[in-house]
């Protein structure tokens, strides 16, 4: 996805420029550029189809300007092309903008900009914008209130950072549905779409809220509203390290961020577990015990891996107090006019907090009158601070596109809140203790995991090539095939389904065949006979079997068996997930693939 640097201050701006756009480059991109200016006036701009690399190497040693942009590009309006990169000059060449997001109207916009004179050399939507604002500065408009003037033409998302070669000592930023975030320094300012931008340079931060813009000197910033209403922002400070966005000595950061599972579990339970009582403190919700007992109803919405994390969330709550709950894909929900009941809560579910369809879905719920919580892991994101309360996940920043410690935190985040829920309601002390100790026992037993990494990796080497893989689990198991089906079919490009074990024999057995092998979810617990008789179902079809799960099942039933370690069996599916990422993992590598940045996926997906 799209993403935006800038840099106002004493210094040149390019380093600055290239590094935080390096920064961004986990979040996917086809292009990228820079432009820069300064007191001599005039932007000097590169850009380039490829890497931030391609652009290093392409920006000249004589590249220097004290105000700056750069931004990488996610191909939307017009192929991936130097021509189409950001930033986009209008015809003078005075004005530059980089843009995250949509403009819905831009053909509409183009059409009557071409015949006024603007000639485009872009097929891109974004251009529409820096021929707008050129119009209104080239009558002595000041450039935030040309800004203004043209986004109040524009029908879209947008997160934007403008410069003026002729008010260099000034950069505006906007946002509507695409993040800005503003980084403060000693006399110098900077100006991110993602804070992982900037944290080697500040920490004190200002997140833009929809429809807020900045001016940002080297000396400060003034937010305001589209009609030009000053606006009062606190900065914040981030607690992430800058460490977290290096690979730490790991091959990729996905095998790190793996590896990290058992200290960010540690952080998410961190002083939340209350074992005299045997329940979960979590001061965010802002629902006291009266209110959460009036909730009858709990629907969980996210996309991909968080709607996945929320089936096994709603699974938690169902089992722990006995409330109705159900996940559906954000995606999904916010189209089809939903319901929105009084008595129900809704849980939305983001690593990024950006996601457009899950904010646009809190947006409805609220807009109706819905109580929403968020199950977010970035904290001040736009999901955050639309949502009534919530719980952060404090996993850490999430480099990889592909969610694996967020995921686990989020799986954790809601056995607290199923915790919480249950002994407000009919859950026994005695049952409360049972999950207390058995999350508390969580970060040691994913290590147990981890350590088989290496044996992981030769299973994963072996089944490789394989045309597909089919993942099944039966209840508790399924949500964890779903996930370990996505994260297979993400990272390596290997065609996987997620079939629930029980729905076998009503059509997907007549796939099973010695070319198409089954990863098998078989916890020890009340379904394992029956899932013992679907082994055997898949045997008898000449099926591979890769069984998951606490007691190795006969020879005849299984090829291969990965050893996880018993939790409690409402909690089994967090630790039966763990060897499900390191196969993804190790497959993708076999096969060479991009692992961290797989083809045409984006971290965090900010448009519609
Ligand atoms: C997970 O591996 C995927 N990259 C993707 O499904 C992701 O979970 C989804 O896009 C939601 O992202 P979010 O958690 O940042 O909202």
């Amino acid at each position: 996805m799209c993403g935006i640097v800038a840099y106002i201050g004493p210094k040149d701006a390019t380093p600055f420029l290239l590094e935080g756009l390096a920064r961004l480059e986990y979040r996917g991109y086809d292009s990228a550029g820079v432009a820069v200016t300064g007191r001599s006036g005039g932007i000097k701009l590169r850009k380039v189809k490829g890497r931030v690399a391609d652009l290093a190497a392409a920006v000249p040693a004589r590249f220097k300007g004290t105000t700056g942009i750069g931004h990488t590009r996610w191909a939307t309006h017009g192929v991936p092309s130097d021509a189409n990169a950001h930033p986009h000059l209008d015809n003078a060449e005075r004005i530059a903008v980089v843009h995250n997001g949509i403009i819905e109207n831009a053909d509409e916009l183009r059409a009557k900009l071409t015949a006024d004179g603007a000639v485009f050399r872009s097929e891109t939507d974004t251009e529409v914008l820096a021929h707008l604002i050129a119009a209104h500065v080239a009558e002595g408009v000041e450039l935030e209130d040309a800004v203004r003037a043209a986004l109040g033409r524009v029908v879209g998302t947008y997160g934007i950072a403008v410069l003026d070669a002729e008010q260099p000592d000034r950069i505006v930023v906007a946002r509507n549905g695409s993040p800005i975030v503003l980084g403060i320094g000693e006399k110098e300012m900077f100006a991110a779409s993602d804070v992982s931008a900037l944290v080697r340079y500040t920490r004190q931060v200002v997140h833009l809220e929809d429809g807020e813009l900045a001016t940002v000197r080297a000396d400060g910033f003034r937010t305001f509203t589209e009609d030009a209403r000053t606006t009062h922002r606190q900065p914040s400070t981030v607690d992430w390290e800058v460490d977290s966005y290096d690979t730490g000595g790991y091959e990729h950061f996905l095998l790190k961020e793996i590896h990290e599972q058992p200290g960010s579990v540690e952080r998410t339970l961190s002083g939340r577990l209350d074992e005299r009582f045997a329940t979960a403190h979590l001061g965010g919700l802002n629902l006291d015990a009266r209110e959460l007992r009036e909730i009858r109803r709990v629907k969980i919405l996210g996309c991909g891996s968080a709607y996945y994390a929320g089936e096994m969330g709603a699974q938690l709550i169902e089992e722990l107090a006995r409330i109705p709950a159900h996940s559906e894909p954000a995606s999904e929900f916010r189209y089809r006019n939903p319901v929105i009941e009084a008595d129900t809560l809704y849980v939305a579910v983001s690593q990024s907090g950006e996601t457009y369809d899950t904010l646009a879905a809190v947006q409805e719920i609220k807009r109706k009158g819905g109580r929403v919580l968020g199950v977010v892991n970035t904290v001040g994101s736009a999901i955050a601070r639309e949502c009534d309360g919530g719980i952060y996940l404090h996993a850490g920043p999430e480099v990889s596109v592909a969610s694996t410690k967020a995921f686990t935190s989020t799986v954790v985040a809601f056995a607290l809140l199923a915790l919480h829920f249950g002994r407000i309601h009919d859950l026994s002390p005695a049952d409360g203790r049972r999950i207390v100790s058995a999350l508390q026992a969580l970060p040691d037993q994913i290590r147990e995991v981890l350590e088989q990494s290496e044996s992981i990796a030769e299973l994963a080497a072996e089944y490789a090539e394989s045309a597909g893989m089919m993942f099944i689990g039966r209840v508790r198991g399924f949500p964890v095939a779903r996930e370990g089906a996505q994260k297979l079919k993400e990272i390596s490009y290997v065609h996987a389904e997620a079939y629930p074990a029980s729905e076998l024999k009503h059509g997907p057995l007549a796939l099973i065949s010695p070319e198409l092998p089954t990863l098998a979810l078989v916890p020890d617990d009340e379904l394992l006979d029956k899932n013992l008789t679907t082994l055997g179902e898949i045997k008898a079809r000449s099926g591979r079997v890769i069984a998951v799960g606490h007691r190795r099942p006969e020879e005849k039933l299984a090829d291969h068996f990965i050893l996880v370690p018993k939790s409690e069996p409402e909690l089994d599916p967090l630790l039966l997930n763990i060897p499900l990422q390191l196969l993804a993992y190790h497959a993708a590598v076999a096969l060479g693939r991009d692992v961290d940045k797989p083809r045409n996926l984006a971290k965090s997906v900010t448009v519609e």
